[in-house]
């Protein structure tokens, strides 16, 4: 393959630095497997899943085969007081890999979007069930739950929420769970479960009953991957039951078999309320989220609405479009066919062997890792993201696109990677890392 370059005048890149991409585009042109191709032909492994999307690999046929004959028999319907079969079949699929009981699904197009609903739908529920005075939120530092206004309120990463003060709601945030003593840690740590304590001080602060939800990513993923210590959403769960405060789980990223079950919640044995979705619900290849609800959440909201006025007044002209149903009970055929699912639980030991092999290579501060999801915390370079930034174009370079936060590197290769790329992918890192000149 040899395509020219295309002229870059006119797309603005987010969350990018444009001019500098300018100076050397990274660009992709062809996508199959676990590989990306560049416009000239060179081949780079894909050890991110994209951007955490592609569970089951690119250029699935089955999707596009699904996603064509959707559009040649019904390319669109309005969601308003209209309906199409085939979202509540792939409601009806969802539910039946969710955890028991959060099996009411409502549609976005992102993470985003989904995070935003989820915020709404608890303000609804509390407003249904007479308890209206549940306007706060919590979340945590470090935390990403997207970009919209309810995500950016929520974030705890600085750079995401610091020039949007104006338009954001005031949520609160504790403590992330990392500390210094965790540093290596494989798996879950063992230290850091009092840090929910932090909970339970904010409800004492604010009042327990002014609190409507915590949003929590059960293993934070864009920060780099931060696992949650032993005990810890357990303890987060039975301070929100003492107070009648709502658990959101962010699955956007661990959602679809990350940690080895199809939830973390499922992996880590605690319950939310609500799961907000997106990325591998279409294996990345249409846009949409979803948010999972408890049956009684969505019940008091339906039961509380008066005469024959909706009762929730939100929605997306795409919700729950037929196409990216379509896309998305492929995806999940996929899933269940090809066991992907158990297939990262299975793989998990020797992806993680890899990457805590590279515990003493001079690029390298930390190591963390649950499931096939790892962090790699480089150590400081010239001013914070710096090293980030160049591992992420050295590796890229070499052949291999990985996601870089800041000073940390996410690695976390489609759940059906070939073992054989993925120990090549292993290669590559190691040598970026093993570089004592950066
Ligand atoms: C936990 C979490 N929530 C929300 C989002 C936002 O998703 P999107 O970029 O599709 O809006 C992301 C994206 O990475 C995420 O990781």
């Amino acid at each position: 393959m040899n395509a020219p370059l295309p002229k870059m005048d006119h797309h603005w890149l987010p969350f990018t630095n444009n001019r500098l991409f300018k100076e050397a585009p990274q660009i992709f042109a062809k996508a199959e497997g676990v590989r990306y191709w560049t416009p000239d032909g060179q081949k780079i492994l894909d050890g991110a899943s994209g951007l955490f999307c592609c569970a089951a690999g690119h250029g699935r046929r089955e999707i596009a085969d699904a996603v064509h004959q959707q559009i040649m028999t019904l390319d669109y319907t309005p969601h308003f007081q209209r309906a199409a079969p085939i979202s509540f079949e792939f409601a009806e699929r969802l539910a039946g890999i969710l955890p028991d009981g959060i099996d009411r699904i409502f549609f976005g197009n992102s993470g985003s979007e989904a995070v935003d609903s989820a915020v709404k739908i608890c303000l609804a529920y509390h407003r249904a069930t007479g308890q209206s005075q549940r306007t706060r939120f919590v979340s945590r530092n470090w935390a990403y739950h997207g970009v919209n206004l309810g995500g950016t309120s929520l974030a705890g990463m600085v750079n995401n929420r610091r020039d949007f003060g104006a338009v954001t709601f005031d949520a609160v945030h504790m403590r992330h769970t990392w500390s210094e003593e965790q540093r290596f840690s494989r798996g879950q740590p063992e230290t850091g479960a009092d840090r929910a304590e932090d909970l339970e001080e904010m409800c004492r602060l604010y009042g327990g009953e002014t609190i409507a939800a915590v949003f929590i990513e059960p293993i934070a993923g864009s920060i780099g991957t931060v696992v949650p210590p032993k005990g810890y959403l357990e303890r987060i769960r039975a301070i929100c039951d003492k107070y009648g405060i709502l658990l959101v789980f962010d699955e956007v990223i661990t959602g679809f078999g990350r940690t080895g079950s199809a939830f973390a919640a499922q992996e880590f044995a605690v319950k939310p309320d609500l799961i907000t979705m997106a990325k591998a619900l279409t294996n990345g290849v249409v846009p949409m989220s979803a948010v999972a609800v408890k049956g009684e959440i969505q019940e008091a909201v339906i039961d509380a609405a008066q005469g024959d006025r909706p009762e929730l007044f939100h929605g997306y002209t795409y919700s729950a479009h037929p196409v990216a149903c379509a896309a998305g009970i492929a995806a999940l055929n996929i899933y269940r066919d090809e066991d992907l699912f158990g297939r990262a639980k299975a793989l998990s030991p020797k992806f993680l062997d890899m990457v805590f092999g590279f515990r003493n290579l001079p690029q390298v501060a930390d190591l963390r890792g649950y499931g096939m999801l790892a962090g790699i915390q480089l150590t400081p370079g010239a001013a914070p993201g710096a090293k980030g930034s160049t591992v992420q174009r050295l590796l890229f370079d070499a052949g291999l696109h990985i996601k870089a936060t800041g000073d940390a590197v996410i690695f976390a290769p489609a759940l059906s990677v070939p073992e054989d790329d993925m120990l090549r992918m292993g290669e590559i890192l190691q040598k970026v890392l093993g570089r004592a000149d950066l």
